[in-house]
């Protein structure tokens, strides 16, 4: 196993550690319906952090009309629509979103995944 995949396991098993001890909190989910949160500490969401990056990576291509990328990331509805896709196309490390550039840097995909882990909530 790569070193990368055991920090990654081992982080996992904290973050799932800590969010058992951590009392139950309902939290208002704008998100995917039925979908359990999976780091319900970690507070990412799109207004407080995605929009910013879609807006600077993704809506020159992916804005609607004429624009060459599919669907219109320009609302949270929008993007939303296209969620099942990232992490095979803006997450993994082989990503190839942004098309014709390197992929986001690892921090910045890291919370996306967290965010669409969370079932990727509005605010
Ligand atoms: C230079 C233009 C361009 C940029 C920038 C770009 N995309 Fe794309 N994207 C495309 C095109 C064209 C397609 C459709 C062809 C394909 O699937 O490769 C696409 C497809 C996708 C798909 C798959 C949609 C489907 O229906 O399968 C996703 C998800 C996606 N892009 C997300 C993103 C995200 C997130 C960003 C920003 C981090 C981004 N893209 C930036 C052009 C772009």
């Amino acid at each position: 196993m790569k070193i990368k995949s055991k920090i990654l396991i081992t982080v996992i098993i904290l973050i799932y550690g800590c969010t058992r001890m951590a009392p139950e909190t309902t939290t208002e989910n704008q998100g995917v319906p039925g979908c359990t949160p999976q780091f319900p500490n970690m507070k990412v969401t799109y207004n407080n952090y995605v929009k910013k990056v879609i807006t600077r990576y993704c809506i020159n291509c992916h804005q609607g009309g004429n624009s060459p990328g599919p669907g219109n990331f320009t609302t949270y509805s929008g993007v939303r629509l296209y969620t099942d896709f990232f992490a095979v196309r803006v997450i993994q490390d082989r990503a190839d979103m942004p098309q014709g550039n390197a992929p986001l840097p690892k921090s910045t995909r890291d919370s996306l995944n967290i965010w669409i882990n969370n079932c990727s909530p509005e605010n």
